[in-house]
């Protein structure tokens, strides 16, 4: 088998494989930031991508798919239908995702999911070295593949290993719940670097390692993209930073000045009755997306005049996910309910209020739904980053336009020209939205606008790529050197 100089090790594949009506197998776009992310850096540099492919017992050969490009091979790992319960629905998803994004639903601490999650983290380990060649870079993403680094440099010394959280990193004293926290700290400390998206998860890694590892820390300050903080134990070093991921600017914005998405989007609006405010929220169907918080806040505006349901359309795009959790199935009963009462109280017949779709949407359509929208809402209770807000300002064409967005969102730490939310405040929520579409197209709109849209044109994710492998190439370099 042949082997690439740069793995991306990711619990899922950029595709996932789907069976069609005409019970068929195809490969269709893996949901989520992740993928819309690491996609565009992996094609640029070629490489080998190592991953699920979504569903029980597949195990197709290494392939390459033309929409994730021609030099990078995927590498499927298999799971059966019980280690996708265990590590995926329960480890992953019932456990580590809740106490991660400051329990917003409760983890669930399972013993058993726990066992099977170990073993399937190491068949992930084991492909990567399989797919290493000596001396390669491998980079391992996210919560689901936390013990994989420690296992990967048990098998494989020679490599240079990089962590990416694209989650939040918890606050200690949330983390210090989970039975097995010294084995996951000590699983990333495998790494040689591990990134977060802000100083702030950084620097409680940190803290976690001194404390429960007995690490050697230093007390830098851990600022957004200066230069990580250091952890020593056991006679190796590993760098932690913030390294704030972002969207393919350059691409997204040719999208968005392309004439058939404009012209897409004058259909979009007078599809939807040329309303005078349209509202915009593109989300997976997640509790901490913060949905039900913003038709909340939409429906008071509604109900209280400040809005006029003849003139004011939300539409909500919501991509099914995570469907068997239960959190996830309460999340959408109550979402679509909220919408169902919406439209009751304030639709007229053919004119509601509140058009839902429940389904993930291609590129060519979410992009003149981006250019349609007059005010981007995004109201996370707790998100890593949200790359959705970065989309819509690197996709816009000019200055219109108002972005809504959570304090909670990593986001939040750079875009500081949005309107900025708690969405825990219901009242809060509802004067942001009134007034970013006031304020849309006016002096201080477009002034926030060109803020916004210049700190995502100048830090896409190219940039975000090329920082965190030049970080963990040269401190490779530097301390084959001290050896
Ligand atoms: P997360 O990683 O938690 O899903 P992000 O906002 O960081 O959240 O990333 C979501 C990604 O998924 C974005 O690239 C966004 O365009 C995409 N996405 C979200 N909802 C939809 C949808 N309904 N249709 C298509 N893409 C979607
Ligand atoms: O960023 C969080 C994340 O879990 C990513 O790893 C993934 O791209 C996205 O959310 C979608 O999640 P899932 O793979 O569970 O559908």
């Amino acid at each position: 088998m042949s082997t690439a100089d740069l793995v991306v090790v990711a619990n899922r594949l950029p595709v996932d494989l789907v069976t069609g009506d005409d019970g068929v197998g195809r490969w269709q776009a893996a949901p989520g930031g992740l993928v819309s992310a690491l996609a565009p850096a992996l094609r640029r540099r070629g490489g080998a991508w190592v991953g699920w492919p979504g569903v029980p017992d597949a195990a197709p050969e290494p392939f390459a798919d033309p929409d994730v490009g021609d030099d990078v091979t995927l590498f499927p790992v298999t799971l059966d239908a019980d280690e996708i319960d265990a590590h995926y629905e329960g480890v992953a998803n019932a456990m580590l995702w809740p106490l991660y994004h400051d329990l917003i639903a409760t983890p669930v601490y399972d013993r058993g999911w726990w066992e099977v999650h170990r073993r399937v983290n190491a068949r992930f380990a084991d492909a990567a070295a399989e797919v290493a060649a000596p001396g390669a870079t491998v980079w391992v993403q996210d919560y689901q593949l936390q013990l994989v680094p420690r296992m990967l440099r048990e098998r494989r010394p020679d490599l240079r290993i990089g962590f990416f959280l694209h989650i939040p990193f918890p606050p200690v004293e949330l983390f210090a719940q989970l039975p097995w926290r010294t084995e996951v700290v000590e699983g990333l400390l495998g790494a040689d670097l591990v990134g977060f998206h802000t100083p702030g998860g950084a620097r409680n890694f940190r803290w976690l390692a001194q404390w429960l590892c007995g690490a050697d820390v230093d007390d830098s300050p851990i600022g957004l993209r200066e230069a990580p903080g250091e952890v020593r134990l056991g006679g190796r070093t590993t760098r932690v930073g913030a390294f704030p991921i972002s969207v393919d600017s350059a691409a997204l914005a040719d999208r968005g000045a392309d004439p058939a998405t404009a012209e897409r989007a004058e259909e979009l609006r007078a599809g939807l009755g040329d309303p005078e405010t349209l509202l915009l929220g593109v989300d997976r169907l997640d509790y901490t997306k913060g949905i039900q918080a913003r038709l909340e806040a939409y429906g008071e505006l509604l109900a209280d005049g400040r809005l006029d349901p003849a003139s004011t359309v939300l539409v909500q795009v919501a991509t099914p996910s995570r469907e068997r959790v239960d959190a996830y199935q309460r999340t959408r009963d109550e979402v679509e309910r909220t919408i169902g009462r919406l439209n009751g109280d304030h639709a007229d017949l053919g004119r509601p209020v509140v058009h839902y779709l429940h389904r993930p949407l291609p590129p060519e359509e979410l992009a003149p739904l981006y250019l349609a929208a007059d005010v981007m809402l995004v109201t996370p209770l707790r998100d890593g980053m949200n790359l959705v807000a970065k989309e819509y300002l690197a996709t816009r064409p000019d200055d219109t336009g108002a972005l809504v967005l959570s304090e909670f969102t990593g986001a939040a730490e750079e875009l500081t020209e949005a309107w900025t939310v708690n969405p825990h405040d219901v009242d809060g929520v509802s004067s942001a939205i009134a007034d970013a579409a006031a304020a849309t197209g006016s002096d201080e709109g477009r002034a926030r606008m060109s803020a916004l849209r210049a700190q995502v044109r100048d830090h896409d994710v190219a940039r975000w790529a090329d920082a965190f492998l030049e970080a963990l190439g040269g401190q490779a370099d530097e301390d084959r050197a001290r050896r």
